[in-house]
């Protein structure tokens, strides 16, 4: 069966998402916006809730953005909508939202404090703002195990890559008091993330998620000697539940000052 991004993020996460589902806490009524919001698991569990309210999922994959509303559609909910939107700079509504919640979207803006700034302005006074961020890459077995066989995949050796660009609580306080907003908090969790049923299963993802051209270059002897390696990781982290990897990530909380 081919890969399937949106399936392959949905399982990976689905351990760490308990945790962020419960820290949405959305109210019937409540106007929601969800940044980055890929193939919309978040925006759709909103819209379960905010059932006289209203959820906007905004993204700039096309390509996510149209299982979005294909799988909204499908479980017939009327008060989501998905738009094509770079939240650093789309002239939301003014002061509109109750509540903005992103789960692994936030972390890859060029101007952070340009983009959480914009999304301050999208939130009424005192709206939350809930987010899932991963933790330092060193406190995440995923990446480094990962990286130890594949090499770097960002390219860009000794600079933090941007995924794990809002791992450090100082730098994110930093960010959202400048960026507008007051009470931020981090929750730790630690749960594994989940590659696949069998080895097999997550070597066909890592191969989608990580070597389809993005990687470094490697052909022959070195090409595989790295597969190899690969599977062996893989086989070291297949437990009764599936080929796991310990992850940590942040939820963190705030609210829009004033
Ligand atoms: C790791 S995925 C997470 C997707 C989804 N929230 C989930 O948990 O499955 C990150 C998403 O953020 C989106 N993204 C990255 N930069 C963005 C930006 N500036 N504005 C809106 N979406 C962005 C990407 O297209 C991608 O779909």
């Amino acid at each position: 069966m081919a890969f399937n991004r949106a399936d392959f993020y949905d399982a990976e996460l689905r351990r760490l998402d308990e945790h962020f589902r419960a820290a949405l806490g959305v109210a019937p009524a409540d106007r929601v916006l969800d940044i980055g919001c890929g193939a919309g698991q978040s925006a759709r569990q909103a819209a379960r809730i905010a059932v006289q309210g209203s959820v906007v999922g905004v993204d700039v994959s096309d390509e996510m953005l149209e299982v979005a509303r294909r799988r909204s559609a499908a479980q017939g909910l009327g008060n989501v909508v998905f738009e094509r939107a770079d939240a650093q700079t789309h002239a939301f509504a003014a002061a509109h939202f109750d509540l903005c919640v992103s789960r692994f979207g936030v972390m890859f803006f060029a101007d952070p404090l340009a983009a959480f700034s914009n999304i301050a302005r999208a939130m009424r006074p005192s709206a939350r703002l809930v987010l899932m961020v991963w933790q330092s890459r060193e406190r995440n077995a995923w990446a480094t195990a990962m990286q130890g066989v594949l090499g770097s995949q960002d390219g860009q050796a000794g600079k933090t890559p941007p995924a794990f660009s809002l791992g450090d609580p100082a730098v994110t306080t930093g960010i959202l008091s400048a960026a507008g907003f007051a009470s931020i908090d981090f929750a730790d969790v630690h749960e594994p993330v989940f590659y696949g049923a069998s080895v097999g299963a997550a070597f066909e993802a890592v191969a989608a998620l990580f070597l389809a051209g993005s990687g470094p270059e490697v052909s022959g002897a070195a090409a595989e000697d790295r597969l190899r390696r690969l599977r062996a990781l893989l086989e070291a982290h297949l437990t009764a539940d599936g080929v796991l990897f310990d992850s940590r990530a942040w939820i963190v909380t705030a609210r829009r000052d004033g």
